[in-house]
């Protein structure tokens, strides 16, 4: 009896303090370059989160980077240089501005979703050939989840940025990575300097049916 009862205690207090993190989890754009946590832990989030988020057939197709120091500010670099050539001179300040921002920060974890094993999928399971990239997407999705509530957990701030594709072909040369990765999104995060912004939520009577 007694076992039973304090593993159920155990997972109440799991569960309390699960709910709380997605609560707390916000977007942080005023972020600074200081961290409450080592590099190595929040490696440590990364491993976790790759090791125990599921994939669509199991297939672990996520593939992450994090970028910390120079190479955080290089990402933002490549960012701001591929913007300014496709965006109007006039308007190119505010998007420089938010850009800055992340750069501010102390670090970013890049998403990518590995091509050759969702083709692999696609070759092994042709009659669900055409869900293979959505499925890869809602892992990456989960992954993202995961490693954002976990990082807000850990005292720091985060927000996800989407400049791929545009970037996607300096990224790769810069860091030497596979062909076959696709990149999903950026993660910039550091220490939160505000508040995340007022969210509005909207009524939850139609977004969720019950049916008993
Ligand atoms: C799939 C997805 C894509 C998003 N893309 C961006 C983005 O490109 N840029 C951005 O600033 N925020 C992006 N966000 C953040 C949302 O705007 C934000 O989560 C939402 O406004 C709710 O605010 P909260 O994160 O503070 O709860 C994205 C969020 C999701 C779930």
């Amino acid at each position: 009896m007694l076992p039973e009862k304090i593993i159920f205690i155990k997972i109440k207090i799991m569960g309390e303090s699960l709910i709380n993190s997605i609560i707390k989890r916000r977007t942080y754009y005023s972020i600074n370059n200081q961290s409450s946590v080592s590099d190595k832990e929040i490696e440590e989030i990364i491993r976790l989160a790759l090791t125990h988020i599921p994939s669509a057939y199991n297939s672990q197709s996520t593939r992450i980077v994090l970028l910390l120091g120079k190479h955080h500010a290089m990402l933002w670099q490549i960012v701001k240089k591929t913007l300014k050539k496709i965006i109007e001179h006039d308007s190119f300040s505010a998007t420089e501005k938010k850009i800055d921002g992340f750069a501010a920060g102390y670090g970013t974890i890049l998403f990518f979703e590995d091509y050759q094993i969702v083709s692999d999928l696609q070759k092994n399971f042709p009659a669900y050939a055409m869900n293979f990239p959505t499925f890869a997407e809602h892992t990456s999705a989960m992954h993202q989840f995961a490693i954002w509530t976990l990082l807000e957990e850990n005292g720091l701030g985060a927000s996800l940025q989407h400049y791929n594709p545009l970037i996607d072909k300096e990224v790769k040369l810069q860091w030497h990575l596979p062909d076959t990765w696709k990149l999903i999104a950026q993660m910039p995060f550091g220490t939160p300097v505000n508040e995340p912004a007022k969210k509005e939520f909207k009524p939850l009577e139609n977004r969720i049916y019950v049916f008993k």
